[in-house]
C-alpha cells in the first residue's frame, strides 16, 4: 500500500477526516457507550482492550488496502473525534466498495455524516479511479431511518431492499451512488453546476461550503504532521 492512502487525510468544510490513532481510544469508548451504537454497529467496544483491538483492525485493514476508516474532527469544536467514516474495499479493483459510518451521540443531528460521507465518497473515486472503483454501496437496516437519511443526504440513491441476515434481523436497503455521478436530491450551492473536482493539493476556502451540502469537497493527503500543518489544518494528532 502507498504512504499516499495508508496515511491519507483530508478536509471537508470544518471536518478533518484523519486516520484513527491511540490518542482517540477513550473519545471510541465514550462513544460506544451509547446504545444506539451498539443496536446498530457490529463492533463492540466496552473498554480500552475493546479500542485497541478495533484500531488494529483499523491498521491492517489500511496495510491490505481493504478499509480505510477516518475518524471524523469538527475543527470548530476541538481534537476529539465525533464520527466515523469508513470505505470498505473487500475486494479491490472489483469495481464496487461500500462507505459505513456513526456519529457520536453528542454530536448527531448536525448533518455531520452526510457531510463526512460526502467528503469520503470524493476522496474514494479520485483515490481509486485507476483502480477502477466505480460504485460504492451503503447498507442500513430498514428501521434506522436516521441511516437512511443520511444516504439520501449524500447522494446515494435507494437501489433495492436486501433480504435479513444474520446478525441483522430485518431486511435492509441497499443505496447506490456511482463515479462521475452529481448528487441526486441535493441542490448545488447557490443553483452553481455541480463541481466535482477534487484537488490533491489546494484546500479552499471552507466558508464556501455549506454544511450540509457541499458539492465540492477539498481533498487533501496529508502525508506528514509537517504537511499538515503547512495546510493549515491545525494540529494533526498522529
Ligand atoms: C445514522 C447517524 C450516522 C446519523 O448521523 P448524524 O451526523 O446525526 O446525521 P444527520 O445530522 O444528517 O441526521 C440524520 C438523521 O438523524 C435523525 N436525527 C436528527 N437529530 C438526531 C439526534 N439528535 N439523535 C439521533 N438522530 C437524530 C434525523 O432523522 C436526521 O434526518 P433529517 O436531517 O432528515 O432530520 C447516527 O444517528 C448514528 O451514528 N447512528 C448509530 C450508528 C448507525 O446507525 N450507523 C449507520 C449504520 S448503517
Amino acid at each position: 500500500m502507498s504512504d499516499d492512502l495508508r496515511e491519507a487525510a483530508f478536509s471537508a468544510g470544518p471536518l478533518l477526516l484523519r486516520p484513527w490513532c491511540r490518542d482517540d481510544i477513550p473519545a471510541l469508548v465514550e462513544a460506544y457507550r451509547d446504545p444506539t451504537m451498539l443496536d446498530r454497529l457490529r463492533d463492540l467496544i466496552t473498554d480500552e482492550a475493546d479500542a485497541e483491538r478495533w484500531l488494529r483492525v483499523q491498521t491492517e485493514g489500511r496495510e491490505s488496502g481493504t478499509r480505510f476508516s477516518f475518524a471524523v474532527v469538527d475543527t470548530d469544536l476541538d481534537g476529539r473525534p465525533v464520527g466515523n467514516v469508513a470505505l470498505k474495499y473487500p475486494a479491490p479493483g472489483s469495481g464496487s466498495a461500500e462507505v459505513g459510518y456513526w456519529t457520536a451521540a453528542r454530536a448527531r443531528g448536525r448533518g455531520l455524516a452526510p457531510q463526512a460521507v460526502e467528503a469520503l465518497t470524493g476522496w474514494a473515486f479520485t483515490a481509486f479511479a485507476d483502480d477502477g472503483l466505480r460504485r460504492l454501496d451503503l447498507l442500513h437496516q430498514v428501521d434506522n431511518h436516521a441511516s437512511c437519511r443520511v444516504a439520501v443526504k449524500s447522494g446515494y440513491a435507494f437501489a433495492e431492499i436486501l433480504p435479513t441476515r444474520p446478525p441483522w434481523p430485518l431486511d435492509g436497503h441497499r443505496h447506490v451512488r456511482e463515479a462521475d455521478e452529481g448528487c441526486p436530491g441535493r441542490p448545488s450551492a447557490g443553483g452553481r453546476p455541480v463541481d466535482r473536482s477534487f484537488d490533491r493539493t489546494v484546500v479552499q476556502d471552507p466558508l464556501e461550503q455549506p454544511v450540509i451540502a457541499p458539492l465540492t469537497v477539498d481533498v487533501q493527503i496529508a502525508r506528514s504532521h509537517t504537511d499538515h500543518l503547512e495546510a493549515g489544518l491545525g494540529e494533526h494528532p498522529l
